[in-house]
C-alpha cells in the first residue's frame, strides 16, 4: 500500500539518534507551502520544519509571536500533501505551550493530525514535565534553545545567546533537562561555536543549529533564506545557495516585457 512506500524512505525519531551514533550529519530546512513541499520532496534534505518562521516571511509580520495553532496546522497540511517522503517536524507557537496541560494537548493534536511527525517546542524553563508528557503521550518533540525568537521582546531582540559563562552554564543545564524530558533531537540558534560544541558532545540527542557553527549534529536554515529571496538579509550565520531574488524578478521582468512587446503569447502558446 501506498502509504507504506512514504513510512520506508521517510527517516524517523530512530534515524535521528542513529545518524548522530554514525557521526552523519543531519539537515533540515523549513517549509511553508505546498508547491516548495513537492520541491523539497526530491532533495535529499532530511526533515521539513514547518516553522512559526513563517509568520515573518509568509505573512509578514515583525515576530513569530503572531503565528498561532491554527495558522501552523494549515501550512503543516500543505507541506505534508507536498513532501510525504519527508520527516515534518511542526512548530508549537506562541504560548501554545504555556496554557496548561489541556490547551497545549490540543495544539499537539491539531499539528500531528494536520501531518506532522513531530513538534517543536521554544525554550525549557516551567515546560519540562509538559514536554515529558507530550513524549509520552507518543509524540515526538524537539527542542529549541539559545535565542528563541517567541521571547524576542524577553530578550530584547533577536541577539547572540550564552555569550556569557553564566548564561552559558544555564543553557548547558537546560538542554540536559530536555534530553532528560525524552526530546528527540534539540535545535540550537544564535549560540557561540564553542558553546553548541560542548553542547551536542554533552547530549547524547543529535543538536541542529542555525547560527551555532559547524560542531553541531545537524544544521537547519529557512528556505527562502538560503534561496536568497531577501538579497539584503545577510546575518553572519546565513549563506545565500542561490540568487532567488535576482531568478524571480528577472523571469517576471521578462513576462512583463514580452506581453508589452507583444512575443507573449505566440502561436506556440495558442489554441488554434
Ligand atoms: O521557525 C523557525 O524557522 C525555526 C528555525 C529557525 C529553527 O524555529
Amino acid at each position: 500500500m501506498s502509504h507504506h512506500t512514504a513510512d520506508a524512505t521517510r527517516l524517523s525519531v530512530l534515524d535521528f539518534a542513529a545518524r548522530k551514533a554514525h557521526r552523519e550529519k543531519i539537515s533540515m530546512v523549513t517549509c511553508y507551502d505546498y508547491t516548495s513541499a513537492q520541491v523539497l520532496n526530491d532533495t535529499a534534505v532530511d526533515t521539513l520544519l514547518v516553522g512559526d518562521s513563517l509568520a515573518m516571511v509568509m505573512h509578514g509580520f515583525d515576530s513569530t509571536v503572531h503565528a498561532t495553532v491554527e495558522l501552523m496546522a494549515l501550512h503543516v497540511t500543505a507541506v505534508a500533501r507536498g513532501a510525504p517522503d519527508k520527516f515534518i517536524v511542526g512548530d508549537m507557537p506562541f504560548l501554545a505551550a504555556r496554557k496548561g496541560l489541556g490547551v497545549a494537548m490540543d495544539g499537539v493534536q491539531q499539528l500531528m493530525q494536520a501531518g506532522a511527525h513531530s513538534v517543536k517546542i521554544e525554550g525549557e524553563k516551567g515546560q519540562v514535565e509538559l514536554m515529558a508528557h507530550i513524549v509520552d503521550s507518543g509524540v515526538p518533540v524537539m527542542g529549541h534553545l539559545g535565542l528563541t525568537p517567541q521571547s524576542v521582546h524577553q530578550l530584547g531582540g533577536h541577539k547572540v545567546q550564552g555569550k556569557a559563562e553564566g548564561e552559558a552554564r544555564a543553557l548547558l543545564d537546560s538542554a540536559l533537562r530536555l534530553e532528560d524530558a525524552g526530546c528527540f533531537a534539540l535545535v540550537l540558534e544564535c549560540v557561540p561555536s564553542v558553546l553548541a560544541r560542548e553542547i551536542t558532545q554533552r547530549l547524547t540527542i543529535p543538536t541542529i543549529g542555525i547560527g551555532a557553527g559547524p560542531h553541531t549534529d545537524g544544521q537547519v536554515l529557512v528556505l527562502q533564506d538560503m534561496l536568497g529571496m531577501n538579497p539584503v538579509f545577510k546575518p553572519k550565520f546565513l549563506k545565500h545557495y542561490a540568487n532567488g531574488h535576482e531568478v524571480m524578478s528577472q523571469a517576471v521582468n521578462r513576462f512583463d516585457a514580452e506581453i508589452r512587446h507583444g512575443c507573449f503569447p505566440s502561436a506556440k502558446e495558442s489554441y488554434r
